[in-house]
Parts: C-alpha cells; structure tokens; sequence
C-alpha cells in the first residue's frame, strides 16, 4: 500500500517542523512548504527521509496568489491524493491600532485566512481523493484540514487586531468547511498558547505569560505535533472543532 501523503505550510521551524516530522514519523510521505529558509527545510527533508518518506520541497510567498497557486501545483505534481493538509505559516507581529495600514492589514489577512481558504478549495479533489480507511475511517470519510488558530481568536490580545481576526476567521473557517465539506473533508483547529515563543516577546514578558499557565509551564512545537496526528490518524469523530493546546490557558482568561 501506497503512503499517506500531507502538505505542511511553513514547515522549516518551530511547529510546522514538529508537524512535519512527527507525520514522517507515522509513515507520511510530506510536501514541505516554506517561504524563505532553504537550508532549514532541506534538514526537515532530510528528516523526512530518514523515515522512509518522500519530501517534496515548495517556496513560496502564500500572501500573493502566485504563491499560492505555486504551492497547489507543487501538491498536483507531488501526488495524486492529499490525506492531510495543515495551514501552519502565518504572520505574527505587534502593530498599534492606529497604526496598521491598509496595506498590513491585508497582508496578514492574505497570509493567515485566505491562503488556509485558497488551498482548501484548490487542493479539495486531491483531499476527496485521499483514501482514510487506512487510519480505520468510514469509506465515506477522504481527506482532513488542520488549521492552526491561536487561543487568542476568542480573546485578544492588545496590539495583534490583524492577527487576531484573521485567526477568528480561520475558526469560522473550519465550521464552514464542516458543515459543508463533510463526510468527504473532514476539517479540525488546534489552537497553540505558548509553545514557541515570538522574537518580540522579551524574558520580562516570556516570565510573566508562563506563570498564568495552569500547568505551570510552556509548551513545546512537540505537543501541537501529537495533536495534529492524533486528529488525523484516530480522531474520526471529531469534525468542526478547535482544540486548544495550551496547559489550561484559556480557561484562565
Ligand atoms: N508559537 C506559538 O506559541 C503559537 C501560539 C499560538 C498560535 N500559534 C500558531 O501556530 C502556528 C505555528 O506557530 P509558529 O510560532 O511555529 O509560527 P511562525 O514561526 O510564526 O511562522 C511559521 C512560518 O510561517 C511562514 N510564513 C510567514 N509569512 C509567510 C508568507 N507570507 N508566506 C508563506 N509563509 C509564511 C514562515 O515561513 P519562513 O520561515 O520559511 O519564511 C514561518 O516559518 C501559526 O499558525 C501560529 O499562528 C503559535
């Protein structure tokens, strides 16, 4: 029997990487998408192929509709069935209101929301095509989704506006693609709290946000990882919901 196959977005560090990995790990075969780090995403293919997986390599700017369709062809090409799509890249950075202009607004609205939009509807025969019996689901049951949210989509956080709607709008996005994507597309969110730290957040801030934690500390790129394959490979019931994976996080707002 053939590999599953998967398309992981930004997949040359931190979480995308993790994703990649633990997929090349449970038997994947992956396409690797980044934007800008050729060696970073050459050692994850390396990775990859140290599993015994194929890793198919795309680069591309997913806020420009080039972009885009490059890295939907790159998935035509690559394979004639997608089991797993994971919209991971996404632009993270701290503007004031009143400073965002209409040109970064659109920027990370592109890179965060339409792209995840744009590649679930362009990729959605290879996703329809995907065989999921292998993983134990019903036959009616083909391709899956995993988008990446963020804990603050329901609230949040000072100085982030673009950021934050865009990811209210990717937890729009999987109901919407549930209640008409399924059986054939099955469509989850995970929704990080702390589990890679941004280069802008300094030690000050990286104490402060971890003591509000539950379980007392941060997490890891690894924890996002073995939700996205547990969500894949076993959780064939689950369709429309955002899980959170944040050591109890959101519960403290
Ligand atoms: N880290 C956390 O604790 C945390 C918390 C909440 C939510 N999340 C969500 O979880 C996901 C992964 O988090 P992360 O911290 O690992 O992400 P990240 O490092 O901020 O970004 C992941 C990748 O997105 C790619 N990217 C950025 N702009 C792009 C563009 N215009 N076109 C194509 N790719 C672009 C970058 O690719 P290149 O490096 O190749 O340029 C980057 O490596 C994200 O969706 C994030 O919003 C993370």
């Amino acid at each position: 029997m053939s590999r599953p196959t998967a398309l992981v977005t930004g997949a040359a560090v931190r979480v995308g990487r993790a994703i990649a990995l633990e997929l090349a790990a449970s038997g994947f075969d992956l396409l690797l998408h980044h934007r800008s780090r050729p060696d970073e995403i050459e050692h994850v293919a390396e990775g990859v192929r140290a599993h015994g997986g194929q890793a198919h390599v795309v680069a591309a700017d997913l806020g420009t509709r080039e972009g885009r369709a490059a890295v939907v062809d790159a998935a035509r090409t690559a394979f004639g069935a997608l089991n797993l799509l994971v919209n991971n890249a996404s632009v993270f950075y701290p503007v004031a209101f009143d400073r965002i202009d209409d040109d970064e607004w659109d920027r990370v609205l592109e890179v965060n929301l339409k792209a995840p939009f744009v590649l679930c509807r362009d990729l959605l025969p290879l996703l329809r095509a995907a065989d999921a019996t292998r993983f134990g689901a019903p036959e009616e049951q083909h391709g899956v989704v995993v988008h990446l949210c963020d804990i603050g989509a329901d609230r949040p956080v000072s100085g982030h506006a673009h950021y934050s709607v865009s990811k209210a709008g990717l937890v729009m996005l999987v109901r919407a693609m549930a209640v008409e994507l399924s059986p054939a597309v099955r469509t989850v969110g995970v929704s990080p709290g702390q589990v890679a730290w941004p280069e802008s957040y300094d030690e000050a801030t990286r104490r402060a946000l971890a003591r509000r934690i539950p379980l007392g500390r941060v997490g890891a790129p690894e924890d996002v990882a073995r939700l996205v394959r547990f969500l894949t490979m076993e959780a064939h019931y689950l369709d429309g919901v955002v899980i959170p994976v944040d050591g109890g996080l959101h519960a403290r707002y």
